[in-house]
């Protein structure tokens, strides 16, 4: 068999680690070549790819964070427009079966060529932990522990200085970064997209914490947070081409808060790209690794369609559908667990 991967949308530690376990997996179990296309979808449509080989050079890149493909977002109607185009290419370089790997808008491009006949299997990467049908996404154990060791950090400086820390940490739509790593880290309050926020309910806790005599607090802010409606004006920002909002720094903007209202020093510190870079964790390495070789088994056992998912300890294969539509979000119930946390 002849498979082709490539890896769509913004980057995420443990990319790397599911080529080489694809081609090692493809190459030893199966005796079959992989190809590698450039810049995600862009690099399928203007037909970029190389040879990957079962060789020393693959075997290295497993602590390697980003992805030697490269990787890039091509918006959904470049990719109706070209999907004559992506078989045609396919069909020139003999490719029996395409591993797309990327979050829920590559996997929904995935599930497109798949209607279109091409046989695909999908593998879900996000540092957001936001793909549906999945327990877990590589890149997020490690973005969680980045967080978590800054958060750790800004705890000692925040309390030589008596200050309040603002974390802002990454998370378009979901807080499962800013749940774990406030949870994690033992910050004083958390705030995710899924619950809009009371600006009242933040001040009151870092009140309440001078009052008591503590010396400083940690609030996490996931980036995609919002107030709820009429407690406080924020920024609007812009839609860029791919229809996501611009963020307007959602942490600063409850910094400016505090400090008006409790009167106390405080610091923002946005951690932005530094989570999505660098070496995968242990957990994320072994849990790309197994998506990987689980991807490749499902292309040679002709499981098209598909997407790999982890539940509880075991990977297996669900449809694209289970994994589009609809994002992985916050329960309620697990947000208002970790509030018991908070103050
Ligand atoms: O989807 C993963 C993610 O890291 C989001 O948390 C974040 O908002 C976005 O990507 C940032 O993307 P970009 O690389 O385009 O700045």
């Amino acid at each position: 068999m002849r498979l082709a991967t490539l890896t769509s949308g913004g980057d995420c530690p443990g990319l790397n680690a599911v080529i080489r376990s694809i081609v090692r997996t493809a190459s030893s179990e199966y005796g079959s070549t992989v190809v590698g296309y450039q810049d995600g979808w862009v690099g399928l449509l203007e037909d970029r790819r190389v040879d990957l080989y079962d060789d020393e050079e693959i075997d290295r890149i497993l602590l390697r964070g980003g992805t030697i493909l490269g990787t890039g977002r091509l918006h959904p109607d470049n990719f109706k427009a070209g999907i004559d185009r992506i078989k045609e290419n396919l069909a020139d370089a003999g490719i029996d079966a395409l591993i797309p790997i990327g979050g829920e808008g590559t996997l929904k491009g995935a599930k497109f060529l798949s209607d279109n006949g091409i046989p695909v299997v999908g593998v879900p990467k996000t540092i957001d932990n936001d793909v549906n049908g999945t327990d877990y996404t590589f890149g997020f154990d490690t973005a969680v522990s980045v967080a978590t060791d800054a958060i750790d950090r800004l705890h000692t400086t925040a309390e030589s200085h008596d200050r309040v820390m603002i974390v802002e940490v990454m998370g378009r739509h979901v807080g499962w970064i800013a749940l774990h790593a406030g949870m994690a880290g033992g910050a004083h309050y958390t705030v995710i997209p899924e619950v809009p926020f009371d600006i009242n309910d933040i001040v009151k806790a870092m009140q309440r914490r001078f009052q008591m005599g503590e010396k400083y607090g940690i609030i996490v802010v996931a980036e995609g947070a919002l107030p709820k409606e009429g407690t406080m004006q924020v920024e609007e920002g812009e839609v860029d081409q791919f229809g996501h909002k611009t963020f307007t720094g959602m942490g600063q903007q409850i910094a400016n808060e505090i400090k008006r209202r409790v009167g106390q020093d405080v610091r923002t510190t946005v951690l932005g790209h530094i989570q999505r870079g660098g070496t995968p964790t242990a957990y994320d390495r072994v849990l790309a690794t197994r998506y990987g070789a689980t991807a490749a088994m499902a292309a040679h056992t002709g499981q098209f369609g598909t997407c790999v998912a982890l539940h509880g300890e075991d990977i297996s294969v669900i449809p694209l559908e289970e994994a589009v539509g609809k994002l992985k979000t916050v329960p309620l119930r697990r947000y208002e667990r970790a509030q018991a946390m908070f103050g």
